[in-house]
């Protein structure tokens, strides 16, 4: 995507030295900075510290740290300690081990002396095809709110949106977000209510700069908010990403995701998930039993981070008394009968295993147990 009209990706490889650029998003609104990592141990750190974050770029960017671990000693054993320090990064996003598990055994098929090279090359194929599978989810996800704006020909389609699915999520074109994007360069006119999504605000900051920058118009609203929008017909259809979806059609995703469902199903309108099929965990069905939930640190419900803008600076304050605990479950499950759809690189499925492995049998049967 363009930012101040120069084409960016959220992760690119350094053209002539073994190094790998992703945007920083901690810094995001405030700052658009570039951050370089050299190791596989810098990789798996800025994963861990959500530098960079959304299941798909978390697949890329393991990927890329395989690569750097190749640079530096392409030994089967170092190659194995990096895809397990990058694997134990983050537990839920299931991208992470699908991009590790396409290189590892490619690499280790070559003699050492190629393995830099070709893991180069792997994860090169790996980000290139993840901005060709969100542009199309993005095709896909158009023609659903072509026929919402349809039926609304004199006003703006509501879509909301929870955390960031956008483009930092991903390598580009975002997942949520793409048809989204593609809406509006058509011409489509989309409003879109931006859930703020505590505790670490990816709503608020990453997604509404991501719409700001792209001149989509937007509303950043609290989290508790949507229900009460739906209520009252101001939302046409809801859009999320997911973090790792069942073969079954269950969906995990940033926290908070299950309740807006459950308010879409309420009042009849219609929800989907928006992912590429590295997304889907093939070897589960019952996603509520089965999903690793990643607990996060207290300090991200109890602190809260912006800028004071008469100081211009970051600050991070308190918000709950001290000695008050807090609790930072950051992933849950929505189940599959609250999904009316999930819209795939190769279309739009229900939310049911039959439908899913129709789209994709070759996935589906290489990893069933
Ligand atoms: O904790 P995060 O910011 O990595 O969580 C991100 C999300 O929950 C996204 O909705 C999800 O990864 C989909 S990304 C296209």
């Amino acid at each position: 995507m363009q930012v101040n009209g120069t084409p960016f990706r959220s992760i690119w490889l350094a053209a002539d030295r073994p190094e790998v650029l992703v945007i920083d998003q901690t810094l995001l609104p405030f700052a658009f900075e570039a951050r370089t990592l050299t190791t596989s141990s810098e990789t798996a750190l800025a994963i861990r510290e959500m530098v960079v974050r959304g299941a798909p770029l978390i697949g890329a960017t393991a990927a890329c740290g395989l690569f750097l671990a190749a640079v530096s000693d392409a030994s089967e054993p170092n190659l194995r300690r990096a895809y397990q320090e990058l694997l134990s990064s983050r537990p839920t996003a299931v991208n992470l081990r699908w991009a590790l598990d396409r290189m590892l055994p490619l690499l280790l098929q070559v003699s050492e002396s190629e393995r830099a090279d070709r893991a180069r090359e792997l994860a090169q194929q790996i980000c290139d095809e993840d901005v060709a599978t969100n542009s199309a989810i993005g095709d896909h996800g158009l023609a659903l709110i072509s026929e919402a704006a349809n039926a609304c020909p004199h006003r703006p389609v509501n879509i909301l949106t929870h955390c960031n699915a956008g483009w930092l999520a991903t390598v580009d074109w975002g997942t949520a977000l793409a048809p989204i994007f593609k809406a509006h360069n058509q011409g489509i006119s989309v409003h879109v209510w931006v859930d703020e999504t505590r505790p670490r605000n990816q709503g608020a900051s990453l997604t509404a700069w991501e719409l700001g920058a792209h001149g989509v118009p937007h509303t950043v609203i609290a989290d508790n908010a949507g229900g009460h929008l739906m209520q009252h017909g101001e939302v046409d259809l809801c859009i999320v990403g997911s973090d790792r979806t069942t073969r079954a059609g269950d969906v995990c995703n940033k926290i908070g995701t299950y309740l807006k469902a459950l308010a879409a199903h309420d009042n009849g309108i219609p929800f989907y998930a928006a992912l590429p099929s590295s997304t889907i965990d093939w070897t589960i069905s019952d996603g509520v039993r089965d999903i690793p939930i990643e607990e996060r640190a207290e300090e991200e419900v109890s602190y809260i981070c912006g800028r004071d803008s008469e100081a211009d600076r970051l600050v991070r304050v308190r918000i709950i008394p001290d000695g008050s605990s807090a609790a930072n479950p950051a992933f849950d499950v929505t189940p599959r009968k609250l999904v009316d759809g999930i819209i795939t690189e190769r279309g739009v499925a229900k939310a049911c295993e039959d439908d899913l492995v129709a789209l994709f049998p070759q996935d589906a049967e290489v990893q069933k147990i």
